[in-house]
């Protein structure tokens, strides 16, 4: 089927990285013919280019090269590099018509202002979603924060729910906070794992074993999260009022002295937020 037959908007992707990938094959899926994966210039860009080109039948193009025909294009670049690579297409097409996406969960829809000047739609459409090399998520469920021009925003929202989508509107001033929250949902949560980790090899568990054994307790700990909330899933030395398993922490932890401070930080944080038993005698420990 094309994309005109199918009423939906032929779309072109720049950038071949983690988002690019899951993404491209998603949208090829929901019906999406994709046009162009516009790359840099560089051989091993334009080869990772051609290699997502080819899973979607479109055509891997260099940008110095491009030429716009997709009525959606799709920057899925680092955060720093939108705004450039978006200069770097804007003399490739007449941007009247056009809706301009980015996928920064930081930055706003301002990012692709150059191409707003020159006549496009824009927007930021982020999934609070994790992509990296060697994993490609579904995006069923996933929700999108989107925000930007009315035309942008609703091409974005029926693109998402075409994908299985959850799209919801986020305000530009909003925008740095909520990527705080997705980079305590995924990054900061994956720093935790490593820095248990590191706690494990003082109980003399190597890192390959202590994953496999923290897993049960991990994934039974994010089920009672999502069932009873982070109150309800809390458990341990602080619920109970434990001063003296703390201290014993603690102790120990001397030894890996990053580690301690996010011990300690977390369960500042936790002694403010969560169900605690013995507050000012823990606020004291964790202060010494
Ligand atoms: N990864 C995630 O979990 C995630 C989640 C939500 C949102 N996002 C957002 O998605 C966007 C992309 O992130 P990512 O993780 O997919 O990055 P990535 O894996 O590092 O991929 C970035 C891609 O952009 C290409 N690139 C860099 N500068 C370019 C330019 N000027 N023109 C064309 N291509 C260029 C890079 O290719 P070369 O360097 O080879 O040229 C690479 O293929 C970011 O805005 C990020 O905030 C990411």
């Amino acid at each position: 089927m094309s994309a005109k037959s199918s009423g939906k908007p032929l779309i072109t992707i720049v950038g071949a990285g983690n988002l690019a990938g899951t993404l491209a094959v998603a949208l090829r899926g929901a019906g999406y013919a994709i046009d162009q994966i516009v790359s840099r210039g560089s051989a091993a860009s334009l080869q990772q280019a051609r290699r997502f080109a080819r899973e979607v039948k479109a055509v891997a193009v260099a940008a110095a090269r491009a030429h716009i025909r997709a009525e959606v294009v799709w920057f899925c670049v680092p955060d720093g590099a939108i705004a450039s690579a978006a200069k770097s297409l804007a003399g490739t097409a007449d941007w009247h018509g056009k809706v301009a996406l980015h996928s920064s969960g930081a930055l706003t829809s301002d990012e692709l202002g150059g191409l707003r000047r020159r006549g496009a739609a824009v927007a930021s459409v982020h999934p609070l979603m994790t992509f990296v090399r060697g994993s490609r998520p579904a995006l069923a469920g996933v929700p999108f924060a989107l925000e930007g021009d009315l035309k942008a925003v609703r091409t974005a929202r029926a693109i998402v729910l075409e994908l299985g989508g959850r799209a919801f509107p986020i305000r530009k001033q909003e925008k740095a906070a909520y990527h705080a929250w997705g980079m305590f949902s995924s990054p900061l949560l994956t720093a935790l794992l490593a820095a248990s980790e590191r706690v494990a090899g003082e109980a003399g568990v190597g890192p390959k074993a202590a994953r496999d054994r923290m897993l049960p307790i991990l994934r039974q700990t994010l089920a009672n999260y999502e069932r009873l909330g982070a109150a309800g899933a809390f458990s341990g030395p602080l619920v109970r009022g434990d001063v003296a398993t703390v201290g014993r922490h603690l102790q120990v932890l001397l030894e890996v002295p990053e580690v301690r401070e996010v011990y300690v930080a977390l369960a500042r944080a936790a002694l403010s937020d969560l169900p605690t038993k013995n507050r000012a005698m823990l606020q004291k420990i964790l202060k010494s």
